[in-house]
């Protein structure tokens, strides 16, 4: 697995300080069960926040960020989840140098954002099998309960509306309230890329995780639905280094698609604007395969995003695909579904 072949360099979060975090969660979670949870409980929660960012901060900023995966009953996958995500938004939100306070917050909500799953039956949360409308409701509504568990421990607004909004979505079709991109508070949108981050990268009883490469790769393609480009796009950016260190995030000759809808070659990086590499137009935006490349510099262009970055073996079929195609016929219409044939084998 690529996951476990991560160079080992010294990790931002030692093994210590994420079982101290499993500890204080399951604590948590206990309390969350019986409905007692205290202050005490969230001010050890900001304590051990606090502590923790003080040591990240002091750790070499080029080293790797290490996840402990184990194998874990539905309950234990919960905790676990619930201190990766929060490591994920405290790291976040330090090499973005956000404000102390600020990060610890963030950090917090994502600690609890699913607490209100500790009433609901654990069972489901990892269930393979398509669940019915009964029993999807308190999945759903786990967001609320999580709310209505918290609210009174007088905690900042921005933690209640971390855990209260972090399934909604930019294309406005999450829940629970199907809120506007705009009206979306900063602090749900961090817990939202953290969530899927470890949703994605974590093994689950029905699907192996991805290496934190093809993780942050796929997120990217959630660019516009899931969240706002932008958001997406910054997350991607400040993470891959600490999450995937040297690997590169993109090489020439990978196949990337835009948000126009086009599908291009990867022919210059620039390390400072990852995201905006030299790329040329193989197939453009109405499905028509271009007979001689078009050569766009996306540095010079503020509207074209990229939403999805092929691998090299992915792109390897893609280039060939698009040679036979080139060659083979006079028609130069080319037909997007050779193409997303392969994606959905992905
Ligand atoms: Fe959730
Ligand atoms: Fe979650």
């Amino acid at each position: 697995m690529e996951k476990e072949a991560l160079p080992h360099v010294m990790p931002y979060v030692l093994k210590e300080e994420f079982e101290n975090g499993i500890g204080l969660y399951r604590e948590i979670f206990k309390a969350a069960k019986e409905k007692k949870i205290k202050p005490d409980h969230i001010q050890a929660a900001i304590e051990y926040l606090s502590q923790l960012l003080g040591n990240v901060e002091e750790r070499n900023p080029r080293s790797i960020l290490v996840f402990y995966p184990e194998l874990y009953s539905n309950q234990e996958y919960l905790i676990h989840h619930a201190v990766n995500t929060a490591i994920l938004a405290l790291l976040f939100y330090a090499r973005l140098k956000k404000p102390h306070q600020e990060t610890i917050e963030v950090s917090l909500a994502a600690l609890l954002h699913d607490i209100g799953h500790a009433l609901s039956n654990p069972d489901l949360i990892n269930s393979p099998k398509v669940l019915t409308t009964e029993e999807k409701l308190p999945l759903t509504n786990h967001p609320h309960l999580g709310y209505e568990l918290l609210k009174s421990l007088k905690l900042p607004d921005v933690v209640l509306q971390g855990i209260l909004f972090h399934h909604e979505k930019f294309d406005e079709t999450g829940y629970p309230t199907m809120l506007p991109a705009s009206r979306i508070p900063d602090s749900a949108k961090t817990v939202a890329l953290v969530d899927l981050y470890d949703n994605i990268a974590s093994d689950r009883p029905y699907s192996k995780g991805k290496s934190p490469q093809e993780t942050l790769r796929i997120m990217l393609s959630l660019s516009g639905s899931y969240f706002s480009p932008e958001q997406v796009a910054r997350f991607v950016r400040i993470m891959w280094q600490p999450l995937c260190g040297s690997k590169p995030f993109l090489l020439p000759g990978m196949i990337v698609r835009t948000n126009f809808g086009e599908v291009a070659k990867v022919t210059h990086i620039f390390e400072d604007h990852i995201l905006k590499p030299d790329i040329e137009i193989l197939i453009d935006r109405k499905n028509k395969l271009l007979q001689k490349p078009l050569p766009i510099k996306m540095k010079n262009d503020l509207e074209r995003t990229l939403t999805k970055i092929y691998d090299e073996d992915h792109s390897k079929v893609i280039l060939e695909k698009i040679q036979e195609k080139l060659q083979s016929v006079q028609e130069p219409e080319f037909k997007i579904e050779l193409i997303t044939k392969d994606e959905k084998k992905s």
